[in-house]
């Protein structure tokens, strides 16, 4: 018998969760096995909105840059035009991702990071390269076949899918980033609640040089009212941006309780001319594959050792752009709680605070996008565009929006209403950031949260409330400016004090020593490490001159305290969050 290999933990699956958690993991020091049933990272482009929480993940792992360069920049994504054709007649415009100037600065002040457009089959190599990089050992062609937990710890059954041998794999815990379709959700008997939905789409990819029709309107996506769209999947013909502008996604319904189409070149470039609306446009089709939506979220995430992340637990329409960005914030929250365990200086209670974090947050996600998905209909209905409508109706009924009737004027209106308010199928600025944490991991004293003042799937709602996101506040040292963001995480907690709050550093000292675990202190005001040049930190800390913010590595608020240093208190405070 082949000896099981050892690993602290092993990852299954390689795509966002799982490459987030295998970068992290290493990143904290920590020996980590990710495996992955394919040979090579995702091979279609796929997610693509990367927004500001999962920005600020890549941010602290260092991967901010190479993310960017492989992006499509904010100011190239926002003019999402809704057409009868890429060259055909626009019927009107929103503005999306934060390009809304009001929205604008709302998303500048929210975090040092921007929303960007990064391909999932560019944005898995910076990942997987780094996890590998940092040390995680990482295995393609490698499949989980089951697993058996006792107190101890997780044996796994590999088969390796070029060998064809199988072995097992013994770690501390395993994380389950296996999809949609995870193995370790339905091996762990994990309840969810939700539905399957019977629409599914195609993803075209090509190449075609389209700059003539889009340099001058730049967009990450473009939206058609076509005949034979309307069906099934996100029921408006989508072109989607890869490289600007001659790598594309082209987007369609179909209805599948008709069966599956047979996915050829032909039928790539009959699709792909529709929606770009000429077909002389030279297209060369690089792959065709189907996708449905479901509806799905987990109520329970974990069972003893094991965990799910990503769409193992939550599985939902594309719409909002909110999949990969959530999956690698479910590894971003559970990462450094499993380093602190496995280094001793954490109790098991800290993993049990992954299930109340995140299990709202699915079903949050979930909901949202159910609802998001029922806004592009409007667009057909206020139209009076019937299901499986025919050319010649949609050629009545752009002459009715042009008419300059009584009844023109009405559609036009119930036109323009329902185009606006596909804006929350994109502009949800709330649902990233607003991820309000109530756990044993965050310590309040009793007082009540804040009340958020605008809707809170829209608006992002800064507060240094302990469960909140860290605010966004630039300071100053030496001239330069940094973000507050930068002075936390890598996995450490961080102390950010107010301008009197230097004593802060002795209370560290004295429970890093007791805990063993490495606190740093930044004394923010003036004489302080920074100085709050702006303002900005006193404003958004909302601790006054003495107290602190407690800020876990996930750059969430801990604790707060309003008071002067006090070890006794900060002790007791970081014991319950560690459970120790
Ligand atoms: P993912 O499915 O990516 O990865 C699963 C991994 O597990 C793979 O590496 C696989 O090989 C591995 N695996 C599975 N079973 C295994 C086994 N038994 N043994 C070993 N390995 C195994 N999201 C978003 O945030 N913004 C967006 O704009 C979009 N847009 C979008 C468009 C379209 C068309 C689709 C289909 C999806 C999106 N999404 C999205 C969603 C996004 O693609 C999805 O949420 C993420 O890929 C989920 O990442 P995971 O890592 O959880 O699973």
């Amino acid at each position: 018998t082949i000896p099981a290999v050892e690993t602290e933990v092993l990852i299954v699956g390689a795509g966002p969760a799982g490459a987030a958690a295998g970068a992290l993991l290493a990143t904290y020091g920590i020996d980590a096995m990710m495996i992955n049933k394919y040979n090579s990272v995702a091979n279609t482009p796929r997610a693509h909105i990367t927004n500001q929480r999962a920005m600020e993940v890549l941010r602290d792992l260092g991967l901010e840059r190479q993310a960017k360069a492989a992006s499509t920049p904010q100011n190239l994504m926002g003019d999402h035009v809704y057409a009868t054709s890429l060259a055909g007649q626009e019927l009107g415009r929103i503005r999306t991702w934060y390009t809304h100037p009001s929205f604008k600065a709302e998303h500048d002040l929210a975090s040092p990071t921007a929303v960007c457009d990064i391909p999932q089959d560019k944005m898995e190599p910076i990942l997987v390269g780094a996890a590998s990089y940092r040390g995680t050992t990482v295995r393609s062609g490698t499949e989980l076949l089951g697993f058996e937990q006792d107190d101890d710890g997780v044996t796994s059954t590999l088969r390796d899918r070029v060998t064809g041998e199988q072995y097992t794999v013994r770690s501390r815990y395993l994380i389950g980033a296996d999809g949609g379709r995870s193995l370790v959700a339905e091996q762990l008997g994990l309840r969810f609640e939700g539905e399957m939905v019977a629409s599914a789409s195609m993803n075209v990819v090509f190449r075609a040089d389209l700059s003539h029709l889009v340099e001058h309107r730049p967009s990450d996506m473009y939206w058609f009212l076509q005949q034979g769209v309307g069906h099934g999947g996100v029921g408006v013909g989508v072109l989607r941006v890869v490289d600007t502008w001659d790598r594309w996604v082209g987007v369609w319904g179909f209805d599948a309780s008709q069966g599956t189409p047979e996915l050829t070149d032909e039928l790539g470039t009959s699709i792909a001319h529709k929606l770009i609306g000429d077909d002389t446009v030279p297209v060369e089709i690089e792959s065709l594959s189907t996708w449905g939506v479901n509806r799905k979220y987990a109520v329970e995430n974990t069972r003893g050792r094991a965990f799910i992340v990503g769409d193992a637990a939550h599985r939902h329409s594309p719409m909002n752009g909110l999949g990969s960005n959530t999956s690698i914030q479910d590894s971003y929250n559970l990462a450094w709680k499993l380093a602190l365990v496995l280094r001793g200086l954490a109790g098991p209670g800290l993993l049990e605070s992954y299930a109340e974090e995140r299990l709202p947050i699915a079903k949050h996600l979930v909901d949202r996008t159910v609802r998001s998905e029922g806004l592009m209909p409007g667009m057909f209905k206020a139209l009076r565009l019937p299901p499986g409508f025919e050319e010649s109706v949609l050629a009545q009924v752009l002459e009715n929006l042009e008419a300059p009737t009584e009844e023109g004027a009405e559609r036009r209106a119930e036109f323009r209403a329902a185009m606006d308010a596909t804006l929350a199928c994109f502009n949800t600025h709330g649902m990233e950031l607003n991820q309000f944490y109530s756990s044993r991991a965050v310590v309040t004293d009793g007082a009540e949260a804040p009340v958020p003042e605008r809707d809170v799937e829209l608006h992002y709602f800064p507060s240094s409330f302990p469960g909140h996101h860290l605010p966004h506040a630039w300071v100053v040292k030496d001239q330069r400016r940094t973000p507050i963001f930068d002075l936390c995480g890598k996995g450490g907690f961080t102390i950010l004090a107010g301008d009197r709050g230097a004593a802060w550093r002795d209370a560290a000292a004295v429970v890093s020593e007791e805990l063993g675990l490495p606190l740093d202190v930044v004394v923010i005001g003036r004489g302080g490490d920074y100085e709050d040049a702006y303002g900005d930190f006193a404003a958004v800390a909302q601790i006054g001159e003495l107290g602190a913010l407690l800020v876990r590595p996930d750059h969430m608020i801990g604790w707060r305290t309003t008071e002067t240093a006090d070890a006794d208190e900060l002790l007791r405070v970081l014991r319950s969050i560690l459970d120790r």
